[in-house]
């Protein structure tokens, strides 16, 4: 059997294809979970054609146990198919449950006896519930995956979870009414549901269990004999857990739902009480914190950026910087027509700052270590002994290259008017672009020369 499998290609554990057969798999084993303990609680069908559809269920599962025969892994980023490991799956447990859960014996005892009752038929398929821990490792694998939003997933498998506990408690309540009613007084009786269709009589108990999960039910329907008395106490039991678990579930879900600004806000928590700790005066906290708001509402968390970006190999960082800061780019008329290597070059270089309004950038007389171009907000360069305003600038320009190109101190200072997004560029990067891009050199220096000559 091995080599003859060991011939057919794998399948990639991550592709698109295993997907589709994997949330196939899921309803497949959800439809069995559904209605095999309603069949056998309620002696119904929902659908004259159910036949066909367990028929195709049952092909999905024993075509699953091959398929799983042929499910690579990934090994140094190649897909191989391990020979020790499809006789490892051939022996092990998982595979004598699937084949186990996928036996069809109910089909054949419906072919060969087409009157057995359905209760029967669907002992003999309550084996297919075996699969019913494998949708989980399902969820586990896509949760895993990258591109697959955690949240929904693990809302779907909540939601899940709890409709199915509804379900199979509202159909042992039905079947304990029914069988408790032969012989005595049961909720069935009283509530008048014997003769009603299977419709009615589901909707009732799923009404029943649900409210009694949820709550302690609202007292129209209530057992009427020992055993629906000692069914009830077990489900109220069940009640208090399954709240617990739901409502931590969904807190814990809608906690990570939104994990970048619980990040912001902690740091911002931490932020507040250092202040508060070292007595900082209250105008001064109120600047910082929005200061903070500002950085959340344009930029989110930018210290995020080069954390996860750092990892990154130089290629994939390089575009994503290049996405990052495309808005800059267009804004600065030099960087227009500028050859794309040397975008590439400084996109890595820049790192980005923000300042509130009325704050120094550059201090005149001051030695200076790095550039600036403007992203947003507006800033005015001026001389302080004077007072003599020289230029307001705005999203697109760029200042403070005039110390680094002459190894001098600053000509004037240079101050924000609005809150302000800068990106930085330090000497040792800006010497090296010169270096390499002379025609950036040339432009830049027109500029500082046009500048510095207009002071005067
Ligand atoms: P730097 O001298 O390094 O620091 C102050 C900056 O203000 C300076 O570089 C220029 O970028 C800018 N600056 C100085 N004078 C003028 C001017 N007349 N017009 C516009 N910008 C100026």
């Amino acid at each position: 059997m091995l080599p003859f499998l060991s011939r057919i290609p794998s399948l990639h554990p991550e592709s698109k294809l295993l997907t589709v057969w994997e949330t196939l798999l899921v309803f497949v084993t959800l439809y069995n979970c559904f209605i095999i303990p309603f069949r056998m609680a309620f002696n119904a069908i929902i659908f004259d054609f159910w036949f066909l559809i367990d028929c195709l269920a049952d092909f999905i599962l024993i075509l699953d146990i091959f398929l799983r025969f042929h499910i690579g892994y990934i090994d140094e980023g190649e897909i191989v198919k391990d020979k020790q490991k499809i006789s490892y799956y051939y022996r092990n447990t998982d595979f004598k449950s699937n084949l186990l859960a996928s036996l069809p014996i109910d089909i054949l005892i419906h072919l060969f006896f087409p009157n057995t009752s359905l209760i029967l038929m669907g002992l003999a398929r309550i084996p297919r519930l075996l699969r019913f821990p494998q949708c989980f490792l399902i969820f586990k694998k896509w949760d895993n995956n990258v591109y697959f939003n955690s949240a929904v997933i693990r809302m779907f498998e909540l939601l899940i979870i709890v409709f199915l506990i509804d379900h199979w408690i509202a159909c042992l309540w039905f079947f304990i009414g029914n069988t408790t009613g032969k012989s005595g007084e049961s909720w069935l009786q009283v509530k008048d549901l014997y003769l009603e269709n299977t419709t009615t009589q589901y909707l009732h108990s799923l009404y029943w269990s649900i409210t009694t999960l949820t709550t302690v039910g609202y007292g129209d329907i209530t057992p009427q004999n020992n055993i629906e008395l000692i069914f009830t106490f077990i489900v109220m039991f069940l009640g208090v857990s399954l709240y617990a678990f739901i409502v931590g579930n969904v807190a814990a879900i809608i906690a990570n739902l939104d994990a970048s600004k619980n990040r912001f806000r902690d740091k911002l928590g931490r932020v507040q009480s250092y202040m508060g700790e070292r007595k900082i005066p209250r105008s001064l906290q109120k600047n910082v914190l929005d200061y903070y708001q500002y950085m959340w509402e344009y930029n989110r968390d930018i210290s995020l950026d080069f954390e996860l970006l750092d990892e990154l190999p130089h290629s994939l960082k390089t575009q994503i910087y290049c996405y990052l800061y495309q808005e800059l780019l267009e804004k600065v008329p030099i960087f227009q027509d500028a050859e794309p290597c040397f975008i590439e070059d400084l996109v890595t270089k820049l790192k980005p700052r923000i300042l509130p309004p009325h704050d120094y950038v550059i201090r005149e007389d001051q030695m200076g270590h790095e550039m600036y171009f403007v992203k947003r907000g507006q800033l005015q360069a001026f001389s302080e002994k004077t007072g003599k305003v020289y230029s307001v600038m705005e999203p697109g320009c760029f200042f403070g290259e005039i110390a680094l190109l002459y190894d001098s101190r600053r000509t004037a200072s240079v101050k924000t008017l609005t809150y302000c997004e800068l990106f930085v560029l330090y000497k040792e990067d800006f010497d090296k672009v010169l270096e390499n891009y002379p025609k950036f050199s040339e432009r830049v220096k027109q500029i500082a020369e046009k500048r510095y000559q207009s002071r005067e």
